[in-house]
């Protein structure tokens, strides 16, 4: 990784870069816009690439980072690549092939970063949210323990640097921490974490155990229909952010990100619009916020936006 942009270290000794590049899109978006997103994201800046066999775009994402790589903008050892393993297949034996089959999509030999998506086991097939004929989510039994030694497995491999896990509570990071005969621990936790949701006390809790906390949703997410609560309050709408980009003549979204980074959190912002991909670069050459944003006098200090939110988690116990 190029020392000229601003890495944490892991805690298994590989470097993430601060800022990240969501890929996420609903599947109303075309999926080209993945790869021309992509592409103009490494061209302003960024080299962390967030995506997920669940996003169905890594092909697009893929073929982005290649054109990149083939065009002489960065060598593959620049960018640090994220792919999630989906909740259809935290089987042990069905983690390797999803994987495997991520690379072969993305045609690259490794991922810089695999993590668990999501820790409830679903039923494996082609619907990454399967349900039963209930109406409830088709759940399945899995030991998390097991996924993550068949984790342990693909960093041995070499298949992918570094592992880790995403959505997880204190108490399932406990359960991997705390597992008998553990050879690495996670690198990350990516959870959703913004102004109105601040995970301080998972962030304390990763911080004590050398886990680097990712946030998504760090714009205010995007809302999906399905997830989100649309009568709730929409981030960069906020107040306080409003007076705090007023005073430090920045938008919202770069004071959202900032308070983050400022934090110990690494970041990633979505956007498939070029001058906003810019834009949310510049956060990495923008000097600290003299003052913390007081979550108290913003609209909600615990007011989920995304998936865990609504429907999810009416049918799984959060
Ligand atoms: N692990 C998980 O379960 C999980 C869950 C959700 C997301 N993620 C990851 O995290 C990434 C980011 O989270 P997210 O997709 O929820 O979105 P986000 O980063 O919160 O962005 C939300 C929306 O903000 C808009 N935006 C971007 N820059 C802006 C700016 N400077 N000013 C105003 N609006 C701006 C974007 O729209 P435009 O595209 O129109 O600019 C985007 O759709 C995802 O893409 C994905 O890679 C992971």
């Amino acid at each position: 990784m190029n020392s000229k942009y601003e890495c944490m270290e892991l805690n298994d000794g590989h470097f993430i870069p601060i800022l990240g590049f969501g890929t996420y899109a609903p599947n109303e978006v075309p999926k080209s816009q993945a790869t021309e997103a992509t592409k103009l994201a490494i061209d302003a800046g960024f080299r962390h690439i967030d995506a997920a066999y669940m996003y169905r775009n890594e092909e697009e994402v893929g073929l982005a980072i290649r054109s990149k790589i083939a065009d002489g903008t960065v060598k593959r050892e620049d960018i640090f690549y994220t792919s999630k393993l989906p909740s259809t297949c935290l089987k042990p034996e069905m983690v390797r092939p999803c994987l495997e089959e991520s690379l072969k999509k993305l045609q690259l030999d490794y991922v810089d970063l695999y993590i668990i998506h999501f820790p409830v086991p679903m039923k494996p097939g082609e619907n990454f949210a399967p349900l039963e004929e209930n109406g409830k989510y088709a759940l399945d039994e899995v030991d998390l323990c097991d996924t993550w030694e068949a984790l342990e497995k693909c960093k041995d491999a070499g298949l992918t640097k570094s592992i880790g896990v995403s959505n997880f509570n204190r108490r399932q990071l406990e359960k991997i921490l705390n597992k008998p005969g553990l050879k690495y621990k996670p690198v990350c936790n990516q959870v959703e974490c913004h102004p109105y949701l601040n995970q301080s006390k998972l962030l304390d809790f990763c911080k004590s155990k050398g886990i680097v906390l990712v946030a998504y949703g760090v714009l205010g997410t995007q809302r999906y229909k399905p997830w989100v609560d649309e009568k709730s309050p929409f981030l960069l709408d906020d107040p306080v952010l409003g007076a705090m980009a007023k005073k430090y003549n920045r938008t919202a979204a770069l004071i959202s990100i900032r308070y983050l980074l400022q934090r110990g959190i690494v970041v990633l912002a979505k956007s498939f619009n070029e001058n906003r991909i810019k834009e949310n670069m510049q956060t990495s050459r923008q000097r600290s916020l003299e003052e913390v944003i007081d979550e108290k006098q913003t609209k909600n200090s615990q007011l989920r936006q995304d998936w865990k939110s609504a429907k999810l988690r009416e049918n799984i116990f959060f």
